[in-house]
């Protein structure tokens, strides 16, 4: 398979560093150095779903495809405000497509699983067209009192389409259970049944732990697939990693020993926005012209679970 376009949405309202310190005990000399991020954007007025089909629509269009033809929609998502139906189905009713849809959580690995399950159905041969979109409100999970995980997050939804080629040279998924290291847990509805305990818990991290795996997690996908490919790092072009945190990128980058202009970044205006930060970013790179058609580019990304994914592709 091969992506022939990309879109974005991204809420209209900004929340600077200096916003968050007029709450809580932060401040832009703590968060900027240690992240990298100056401001996000949050939703307000906004659905989700809204901003999901508005990525999907602008991509369709990058494409120049309609989407009575795609065969398959795949979304990945952690929160949004509807439990059930799926956030694909939701995305397929607005664009007005007709094909299967599913969801998905791979935290802020999204994306890689995303497309490793397109290339399954891809090899399969049973799809022609098919529709990403990662779409993320990881600003309703955290306690907005809690400055250790709000200040790090920020929403928005990217989306990918793909049609028929041989451009998806490798990837390379990982998932290792570590249930205490970021998660949120919420409560359900109540059965006159119920006697477990039940707690609602806003987005937990151990960030340190979390910042270890995913410099590991990511150089070792990164570095797996070019052995597997024969490839060395110099010959990728563009490395566009999960924008969780600059010191996160910096390490990977010192890691595969590349220079600066291969990463490129938007956590300085995006904040961590999951599974939508690789394709909101390959989408900001698609329309600046950053990417040049042919060369390889790498994408890569870690989250909850642990879980990760790295796919290196011709673009
Ligand atoms: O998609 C994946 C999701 N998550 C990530 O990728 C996050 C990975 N981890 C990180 O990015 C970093 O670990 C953080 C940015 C979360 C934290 O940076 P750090 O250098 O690891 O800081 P720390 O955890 O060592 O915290 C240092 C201090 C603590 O105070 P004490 O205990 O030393 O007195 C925190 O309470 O900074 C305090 N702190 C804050 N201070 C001001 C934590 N958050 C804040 C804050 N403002 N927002």
């Amino acid at each position: 398979m091969k992506i022939i376009g990309t879109g974005s949405a991204i809420p209209k309202k900004i929340v600077t560093n200096d916003m968050l310190s007029e709450f809580l005990d932060t401040s832009d000399a703590w968060i900027y150095p240690r992240t990298g991020i100056k401001y996000r954007h949050v939703i307000s007025d906004e659905k989700l779903e809204d901003l999901a089909a508005e990525a999907a629509v602008k991509a369709l269009e990058n494409a120049g495809m309609k989407a009575e033809d795609l065969d398959f929609i795949i979304c990945s998502n952690v929160v949004n405000e509807y439990v059930t139906p799926s956030l694909s189905c939701i995305i397929q009713g607005a664009i007005g497509a007709t094909c299967p849809c599913l969801d998905i959580n791979c935290a802020c690995a999204g994306f890689m699983y995303a497309l490793d399950i397109a290339e399954a159905h891809y090899k399969a041969g049973s799809v022609k067209n098919v529709l990403i979109v990662c779409a993320e409100e990881p600003t309703r999970m955290t306690s907005w009192k809690d400055r250790n995980v709000c200040v790090l997050f920020g929403d928005g939804a990217g989306a990918a389409v793909l049609t028929e080629g041989d451009n998806i040279k490798g990837i390379k998924l990982s998932a290792a259970s570590a249930t205490d290291k970021l998660y949120q847990i919420r409560t359900l509805e109540p059965t006159p049944y119920i006697t477990k305990e039940e707690q609602n818990i806003s987005l937990q991290m151990r960030g340190q732990d979390v910042f270890k795996f995913a410099v590991k997690a990511s150089t070792g996908d990164i570095r797996y697939l070019l052995d597997k490919l024969g490839m060395k790092p110099d010959e990728i072009g563009h490395y566009l990693l999960h924008q969780a945190n600059v010191r996160i990128i910096n390490s990977i980058k010192e890691f595969l020993e590349q220079p600066d202009e291969k990463f490129p970044t938007n956590v300085e205006t995006h904040g961590n926005s999951s599974s939508a930060s690789c394709p909101i970013l390959l989408d900001e790179c698609n329309r600046k012209g950053i990417l040049k058609r042919g060369e390889t580019i790498a994408l890569s990304a870690f989250g909850a679970g642990f879980i990760s994914g790295a796919v290196i592709m011709e673009w």
